[in-house]
């Protein structure tokens, strides 16, 4: 594409090719010289003064969230979640959309600081504290890392792989992800599981204490999977205690914002872009949104893949967080979700958003 000098002035009509030259000539060339930045360990916040390249395309950020949130906003497909019954009870209405770049700054727009159960998002988070622990290796050999093809709460999944867990994005290698932090009591490895959760998020979380009741008083599917991962020496723990810290794990509360900025961290090597925590070590990160790629959206991942082309994952709370390697992360929330479990507002708008900055990895992606 030939790149003009200066910001193409935008056109009344032809939004999407405009927004194409922008991601080529201003929005990724700007991009890919602050990863290098943010990977010498220099905070583009400490900077004083921004090139106006860099104003313009913060106004882009602000724009393609603004055009993804109006497009989608009235959009009413699918239902809340209500396995989990509080789940019903959540205005289904809601819908928050962010942008938050791996120094820290964030564009947004909607209910983006309504605070809703974190649920399966938190699954590659504490997988990372795993990896942290315990290394790679231990994470591949005690629960695996293949996707299954099957919904979250599969029971048939640990009856056809024979790492029974499958990888630490569904159910059951989640729960088995809190058996394995190395914690010395209950009370410990939630601690250690909810510090992780807020030193990716740089603030503190609240569990949701009446999404946690609903949640435990109706966990029998996930009772099921304890126990039968315990059954077949793929827990590491007492199974009530790994169900337990698990629900509460998944009724965290958190906004959009929070979200984004927890993929933030990821898309910045592992450190917080505003706190310079060293969450997880940069070497892992490539390894955790691998997961997040093959097995973010369940069965739907190959779909997710094949059009947004980001590593990702979903939440049955409505929340969803993907990641541009060393450039940004993108979240949205809309409590209405698909047969899968993914909130359909928040796909679209993220994959909107992925398509019109011309992010995928695996090259730029306009919606057809
Ligand atoms: O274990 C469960 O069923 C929930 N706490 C989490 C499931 C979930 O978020 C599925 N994701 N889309």
């Amino acid at each position: 594409m030939k790149c003009p000098s200066n910001t193409p002035p935008r056109p009344a009509h032809n939004w999407k090719s405009y927004w194409k030259q922008l991601s080529a000539c201003i929005l990724l060339p700007l991009l890919s010289a602050q990863t290098s930045l943010a990977f010498e360990g220099i905070a583009a916040t400490t900077q004083t003064t921004r090139p106006s390249s860099e104003v313009s395309e913060q106004l882009e950020l602000q724009e393609v969230v603004d055009a993804a949130y109006a497009k989608y906003k009235d959009l009413e497909e699918g239902a809340n979640a209500d396995y989990i019954p509080i789940l019903a009870t959540v205005p289904s209405d809601l819908f928050g959309v962010v942008i938050a770049t791996k120094d820290g700054q964030v564009f947004s727009a909607g209910d983006i600081d309504y605070k809703f159960s974190i649920q399966s998002v938190s699954k590659p988070f504490t997988a990372a504290l795993v990896m942290q622990q315990m290394g790679p290796q231990a994470l591949l050999d005690k629960i695996g890392v293949e996707p299954t093809g099957l919904p979250f709460n599969s029971k048939m999944a640990l009856e056809l792989y024979e790492q029974r867990s499958a990888n630490p994005l569904v159910n059951a290698g989640a729960i088995a992800a809190v058996s394995l932090i190395q914690a010395d009591s209950e009370s410990d490895r939630w601690a250690q599981i909810k510090e992780n959760l807020e030193d990716f998020a740089g603030t503190q979380l609240s569990l949701l204490d009446e999404v946690y009741q609903s949640e435990y008083e109706t966990a029998w599917s996930n009772r099921g999977i304890a126990n039968l991962l315990y059954n077949y020496n793929r827990l590491y723990s007492d199974p009530e205690e790994a169900l337990r810290v698990y629900t509460q794990q998944c009724s965290v509360g958190v906004s959009t914002q929070d979200l984004a900025i927890m993929g933030a961290t990821l898309a910045n090597a592992g450190t917080h872009p505003l706190t310079g925590k060293l969450v997880l070590d940069r070497k892992h990160v490539p390894e955790l949104l691998a997961l997040m790629a093959t097995a973010g959206f369940y069965d739907e991942s190959g779909a997710w893949m094949y059009s947004a082309g980001l590593p990702a994952k979903t939440g049955v709370g409505g929340g969803i967080v993907a990641i541009v390697p060393g450039k940004l992360a993108i979240a949205a929330f809309s409590p209405r979700v698909n047969q899968a479990g993914n909130s359909i507002k928040a796909m679209k708008a993220i994959r909107f958003i992925a398509g019109e900055l011309g992010v995928g990895l695996y090259g730029a992606n306009p919606e057809d």
